[in-house]
């Protein structure tokens, strides 16, 4: 098997530390490696401050590491121009957080389509496609409202979409049911974890529940800075 073009996402060697309050040193990320393969689906888990949030960050290259090496779909990140890696990310990576993050001037399917602004014009081919994905998530009734309209759960169907415009090579989830009842929670999951996996988008999920955790094909604990698998 070719691991370069199975690997959709790679850290390697990743290193990240922060000034505390008190102007002592946190090493976060103390040689971080982690491989997300095609099609898979991965859980990350870890207490609270492990640096889960961190570690998203920068294998988005959102944050820069301190050391080590980032790859999207095989390609080193920093390799590429400023320009170049804005796009890129909008191709390679989705992104759903626990608030939602929704522009609350736009409607719905406005939300989801401009997530492509980035890689090209927006045109019928785009307006379809979102407004398919809406559909997907069951909203279609809900194309023209602001996002202040729809509950926690709606609107995190919503960025679910948004995060598949698209196509990306990964999904990107950071306690996506954070701030959701139990309910919810899981319905939202199970969304995410079926629609992702139809879409043939790698799906890397941050929560702290065991049972959602569960439910991805490989489990990873973050602790001490290092990823360990979970058997
Ligand atoms: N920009 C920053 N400046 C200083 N310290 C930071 C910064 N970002 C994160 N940290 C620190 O790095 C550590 C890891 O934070 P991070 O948010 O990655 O944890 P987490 O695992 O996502 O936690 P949680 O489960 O609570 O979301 C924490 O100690 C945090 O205070
Ligand atoms: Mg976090």
């Amino acid at each position: 098997m070719n691991d370069t073009v199975n690997t959709v996402l790679q850290a390697k060697g990743v290193e990240k530390s922060f000034q505390g309050p008190d102007g002592l040193t946190i090493d976060v990320l103390r040689s971080a490696d982690l491989k997300v393969h095609s099609g898979e689906s991965l859980s990350i888990r870890g207490e609270s401050g492990s640096g889960k949030s961190t570690f998203l960050n920068v294998i988005s290259w959102l944050d820069q590491p301190d050391k080590g090496l980032v790859f999207w779909d095989g390609l080193e990140v920093p390799a590429l121009s400023r320009q170049e890696l804005a796009r890129r990310r909008s191709e390679v990576l989705g992104f759903v957080f626990q608030s939602y993050y929704l522009m609350p001037e736009l409607n719905v399917l406005e939300n989801v389509v401009m997530a492509s602004r980035m890689i090209r014009m927006i045109g019928r081919a785009e307006w379809n496609r979102a407004e398919q994905l809406l559909e997907k998530v069951g909203l279609q009734e809900r194309l023209k409202q602001l996002p202040s309209k729809l509950s926690g759960g709606e609107r995190q169907r919503v960025a679910i979409a948004r995060a598949l415009m698209n196509r990306p090579s990964v999904i990107l989830a950071d306690e996506p049911t954070g701030n959701l009842d139990e309910e919810t929670a899981s319905l939202v999951m199970e969304l995410l974890l079926n629609l992702s996996r139809k879409e043939e988008a790698s799906l890397v999920l941050v929560t702290h529940n065991p049972t959602f955790a569960a439910r991805t094909d490989r489990q990873v604990m973050l602790s001490g800075g290092k990823f360990e698998e979970v058997s």
